[in-house]
């Protein structure tokens, strides 16, 4: 059985962006700049941006942080995107999720600039993904990819089965894995809360990417020995023992599923700083588009 260490993987790539920024700033160039913003304060989301901006200094981007009450209206949220679509010195930009419940996601999803659509959710990059077009790929999927690609993990022809089926992760993720590209071209089953017998579709499978949120879904008699699992999931759990009160929690049964495995992800350090790393390629890629 092998840890697939997402945490060293991200490193790598974040140092190959780094790098890439020195030699464009060496140029005349200027840095790849991300905005974000972050409505509210989600503890999950304060922590997911925090080390989103946190990853920009470290490579040499610039970015900006706009905060906003829960309150504000979708209208001055709108308002807010409109002018970092405007903003010619901004290249990414990013609206944490989940939004208030009385914002529609959809409509400030699609008001950002496709151009400036680092999280690959604009309808547009989602078409030009399905289609095998390039352009954004959203964070967490790719982020999956690039493990399967470095750890030169077989996909073609094998049996995929995702558990999940969010915008965010498991639909793009079974259609990534289902492309005609490498890593991909796999046969993929999608499974969901609606799926009837999930354990027999899981027992077939010779990788299982879970992105369901619920801790301790995944459990030994669903995994076949030898299989790849991929553990999307990062639930914060109380726990005493903690001084911040909780800590994070895969999908899957670590203890009992890893000695089955081939391959597995860690939760924390697996999947979750991948999904920095890609967010990061995004934006470079943005910047380099101009
Ligand atoms: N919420 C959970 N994952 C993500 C992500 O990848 N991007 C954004 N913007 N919000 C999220």
């Amino acid at each position: 059985m092998q840890i697939l260490d997402g945490k060293a993987l991200s490193d790598l790539i974040k140092s190959q962006i780094k790098e890439k920024v020195s030699a464009r700033v060496s140029a005349g160039q200027k840095q790849p700049h991300l905005a974000a913003i972050l409505v509210g304060n989600d503890g999950g989301s304060e922590t997911y941006i925090a080390s989103k901006i946190r990853s920009c200094e470290e490579i040499g981007f610039a970015s900006t942080l706009i905060r906003l009450e829960d309150t504000i209206t979708e209208a001055e949220l709108l308002g807010h995107i409109k002018k970092i679509n405007e903003n010619a010195d901004i290249d990414g930009l990013i609206v944490q999720l989940p939004l208030p419940k009385h914002m529609n996601v959809e409509k400030v999803i699609e008001a950002t600039d496709p151009n400036k659509d680092v999280d690959g959710f604009h309808p547009v990059s989602v078409g030009r993904m399905v289609q095998g077009l390039p352009g954004f790929l959203p964070a967490t999927p790719n982020g999956i990819m690039k493990i399967l690609e470095h750890y030169k993990i077989e996909t073609s022809g094998k049996e995929c089965v995702v558990i999940g089926r969010s915008d965010i992760v498991g639909t793009p993720a079974s259609i990534l894995m289902s492309r005609n590209n490498n890593p991909g071209n796999a046969t993929v089953t999608l499974c969901h809360s609606r799926t009837k017998n999930l354990k027999d579709h899981c027992l077939r499978a010779d990788i299982i990417i879970s992105a369901t949120g619920i801790p301790n879904s995944v459990t030994a008699d669903m995994v076949k020995d030898g299989a790849v699992v991929i553990d999307v999931g990062t639930t914060r759990v109380p726990d005493a023992t903690k001084k911040s009160g909780f800590r994070l929690s895969g999908d899957v049964d670590f203890a009992n599923v890893a000695p089955k495995c081939s391959y597995i992800t860690p939760v924390p350090g697996g999947v979750g700083p991948m999904t920095i790393a890609s967010l990061m390629l995004n934006t470079l890629l943005a910047a380099e588009g101009k």
